[in-house]
């Protein structure tokens, strides 16, 4: 194979960002109802979610991850909607295992299921665990799933998880203004030690439908200003370039996350490639439209081809909505993020 060649299967895009991760939904369903990602009054009883046939199976994933892993994938993460309500999860996750070259499978939960599949999923080859979680306080948390899940049932979930093996597990909590911002201090204080990294999230502006306001935004500046008066935390460097949270340390041990893609946009690094329930490939978490790859999927075409199809569109990215987030881009169609993982 000559030179050209090999670089044609390890495509720059117009910012010259390699293709690194991939971000798999699984389905479009959620046993949640948080107002910021899959608002009841838009996905209520009459929402139409895919059809079994239109999802992609597990041969169809798996088939798929191959391909991206030839172009430069070297890790999945398993997303929804919902992760763990797709059946049989576990089987899914022995068949990515065996991809050559990819060296990283993870997931990202919302934790209500874990109490059952955790140890599965271990068993199954999977080893990173994100789990979202927004509030300890039980009220807080039972409003902000809108399902009143209890937050002890994910409490235990994740404590399933650490004694199956994912430690340490990552917790995810998005913070929003006047919602959860006073959960911050006991998040931290729960989630300290090595079995756990927090991540605290600002809350974002994806889909359309979660009626977004800059007001809402609890800063990573904020978030560390309320941090450091209750304990000392310092930053580390990033585990990786293009890493999606910036790092920060106790003092005396410990590691927590900011993820500040509206104050501190990343897009400068943005390796992901997404791929939605259907089979269709999106070149940034705010973008409107996707390609349907399931159609090249379930069409006579070979891997070579699919993965050229794939390549030409990598080539062709020029995303970096954080960057130039604005009053006019905050209104623009965008996909769900029930549709995209996140
Ligand atoms: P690891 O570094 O592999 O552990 O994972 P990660 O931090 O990339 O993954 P995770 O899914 O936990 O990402 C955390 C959150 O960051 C996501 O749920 C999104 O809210 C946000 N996020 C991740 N990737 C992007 C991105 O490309 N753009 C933006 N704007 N936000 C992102
Ligand atoms: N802003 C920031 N993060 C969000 N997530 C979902 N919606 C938003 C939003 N509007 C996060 C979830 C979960 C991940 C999949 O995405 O909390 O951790
Ligand atoms: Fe479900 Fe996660 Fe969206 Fe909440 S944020 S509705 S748990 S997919
Ligand atoms: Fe990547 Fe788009 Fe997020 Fe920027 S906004 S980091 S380009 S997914």
């Amino acid at each position: 194979m000559d030179l050209s060649e090999s670089s044609a299967l390890k495509p720059l895009d117009r910012l010259s960002r390699p293709m690194r991760d991939l971000r798999l939904s699984v389905t479009d369903r959620c046993n949640f109802r948080c107002s910021y990602c899959m608002p009841r009054e838009v996905f209520g009883p009459d929402h139409a979610f895919l059809p079994k046939s239109e999802i992609l199976s597990f041969e169809e994933l798996t088939r798929l991850s191959r391909i991206f892993v030839g172009l430069g994938v070297e890790k999945v993460r398993l997303t929804g909607g919902e992760p763990l309500l797709r059946r049989d999860l576990p089987v899914l996750i022995g068949q990515l295992s065996s991809i050559e070259g990819l060296r990283d499978i993870a997931l990202t939960t919302n934790g209500s299921a874990l109490v059952q599949l955790a140890k599965p999923l271990h068993e199954a080859g999977l080893r990173r665990l994100t789990v979202s979680l927004d509030a300890l306080d039980d009220g807080i948390f039972r409003a902000m799933n809108d399902v009143d899940f209890p937050v002890n049932r994910v409490l235990a979930g994740i404590d399933a998880a650490v004694e199956a093996g994912f430690a340490p597990v990552k917790i995810n909590m998005v913070v929003k203004r006047g919602v959860n911002e006073d959960q911050i201090i006991s998040m931290a204080r729960r989630f300290r030690g090595p079995q756990y990294i927090l991540r605290f999230i600002e809350y974002m502006d994806v889909g359309n439908s979660n009626g977004w306001r800059m007001d809402d935004v609890v800063s990573a500046r904020e978030i560390i200003s309320v941090l450091q008066n209750e304990f000392p935390v310092e930053p580390v460097a990033p585990n990786y370039a293009g890493e999606v949270a910036r790092r920060y340390r106790h003092r005396d041990g410990g590691e927590i996350g900011i993820i500040a893609s509206v104050t501190q946009p990343f897009c400068r690094g943005c390796t992901r490639a997404r791929v939605s329930a259907n089979g269709h490939f999106y070149t940034c978490l705010f973008a409107s439209k996707g390609h349907d790859l399931r159609a090249l999927l379930r069409s006579e075409m070979s891997d070579d081809d699919i993965s050229q199809s794939i390549c030409a569109i990598w080539q062709g990215r020029e995303d970096r909505y954080s960057e130039l987030r604005s009053a006019a881009t905050i209104t623009q169609p965008k996909a769900e993020m029930s549709v995209l993982g996140g």
